[in-house]
């Protein structure tokens, strides 16, 4: 097992800049998602550790040893590709024996019948036999490992996928969106199988997808990446309760993080929808920052305190357990959603709503530029004031 460094990994295709001085360290044994939009350079990213793509600038280190001169079958990884990359002529246990036999038997000893005659042959086609014979009971498919890959469903597949890049005993196992030829079904079943796989082997995994609810649910931490950057990386709870940016917070959960434009006033705390928040932004008084707020952080009904925005009713999604309100801002486009519980939803809730409510030690901060404030200076549990009205700073008496 081993643990991963990237030192400032750069890369272009043509003149066109991909990955731009990735730095990244992964604990042994951890399981960390890189996530973000499509075409961020999540895969480059991934094909770089695995050896298949060459990295324009900077190293990387496999269980503290710099691996860059090493092709992909000597660096001890093992790739899970977005399509299997099945051989469909061959059946699934000569789909996972073929790894062994690659690295284990010479070209000679590869030829059917020639081979055949070799003593250490045999005795290493039984190694495999039993190799192979062990990850497909610990993967469940051993009733049908004479199958070839057309004869099996997605899930099944995915696991022989999985089976072949496991027989190589890898130090870290690369997935590039292994599950999403799924259906929704299978790939919350598949969720859990490869976390408690993760478990099991404890070995280093770097995982792929743009699936947040995936990264969410599977990794220790995530790398957020947009356009060949990390933007934050942190644990699902950090990158959550705590978005470095605006990128980040939209991204990061669903339905996604409600946007309201604010400015900083004279007396530099934050200004929203008339109200002072008890928030002092370390941004010059007059700029435009962004207000966020997680639509579960949204209240029908205001606590003492809170702020209260005019809305306008539009729909209800019901999802069964839960609904999605969705309301709009006066006098912009502007929406804000809110996600109730159907059974705290009053009866006459959305159409006759026409405030609604947050706690300012709700809201993020965000300045001009989209990236994450800390507020400074006053108490973020105090209630916000309409503007005009002076708040108390942070540790004076009451
Ligand atoms: N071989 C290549 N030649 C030229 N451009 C490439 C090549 N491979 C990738 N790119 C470009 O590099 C960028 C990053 O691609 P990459 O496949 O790493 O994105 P990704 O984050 O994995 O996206 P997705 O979620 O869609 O798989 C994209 O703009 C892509 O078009
Ligand atoms: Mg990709």
């Amino acid at each position: 097992m081993a643990g991963l460094s990237l030192k400032g990994i750069s890369k272009g295709f043509g003149n066109t800049p991909v990955l731009g001085h990735i730095d990244l360290d992964i604990v042994d044994g951890e399981f960390l998602a890189l996530v973000g939009p499509s075409g961020c350079g999540k895969s480059t990213l991934l094909r770089i550790i695995a050896g298949l793509e060459r990295q324009d600038a900077g190293s990387l280190f496999i269980g503290g040893k710099e691996v860059d001169h090493l092709r992909p079958h000597e660096r001890k990884v093992a790739m899970v590709f977005q399509n299997y990359a099945l051989y469909p002529h061959m059946t699934v246990f000569e789909n996972m024996a073929l790894p062994l036999t690659m690295a284990r038997l010479n070209l000679l000893e590869r030829i059917p019948f020639v081979g055949a005659l070799s003593s250490r042959k045999r005795r290493v086609m039984q190694e495999i036999k039993q190799h192979v014979q062990a990850v497909t009971e610990q993967l469940r498919i051993e009733t049908f490992a004479s199958r070839k890959p057309s004869q099996l469903s997605g899930g099944q597949r995915q696991r022989v996928a999985l089976g072949r890049a496991m027989v190589r005993d890898p130090d870290v196992f690369l997935m590039d969106e292994p599950l999403s030829n799924l259906d929704a079904k299978l790939r919350v079943h598949m969720r859990t199988e490869l976390a408690e796989l993760h478990d099991r082997l404890g070995v280093t995994m770097v995982y792929v997808t743009h699936d947040q609810v995936e990264a969410m649910t599977m990794a220790d931490r995530l790398a957020v990446m947009d356009q060949g950057a990390i933007l934050q990386l942190g644990t699902p709870a950090e990158v959550y309760e705590q978005p470095a940016s605006i990128v980040v917070a939209q991204f990061i959960g669903s339905p996604g993080i409600n946007l309201i434009p604010a400015k900083v006033g004279p007396a530099g705390l934050v200004e929203m929808m008339g109200f002072a928040l008890p928030l002092r932004a370390p941004v010059l008084p007059g700029a435009p920052v962004t207000i966020g707020v997680r639509p579960e952080a949204v209240r029908l009904q205001p606590l003492p305190g809170d702020i209260q925005i005019p809305v306008k009713f539009r729909r209800r999604e019901n999802l069964g357990s839960e609904s999605i309100l969705h309301f709009s801002l006066p006098q912009t486009e502007a929406s804000i959603l809110c996600t109730v519980s159907n059974d705290q939803l009053p009866a006459n809730a959305g159409a006759s709503q026409t405030t609604l409510a947050v706690a300012a030690s709700q809201c993020h901060v965000f300045d001009e530029g989209g990236w994450r404030v800390t507020p400074v200076g006053l108490d973020a549990r105090a209630p916000a004031m309409p503007v005009g009205v002076q708040l108390r700073p942070m540790g004076a008496a009451a």
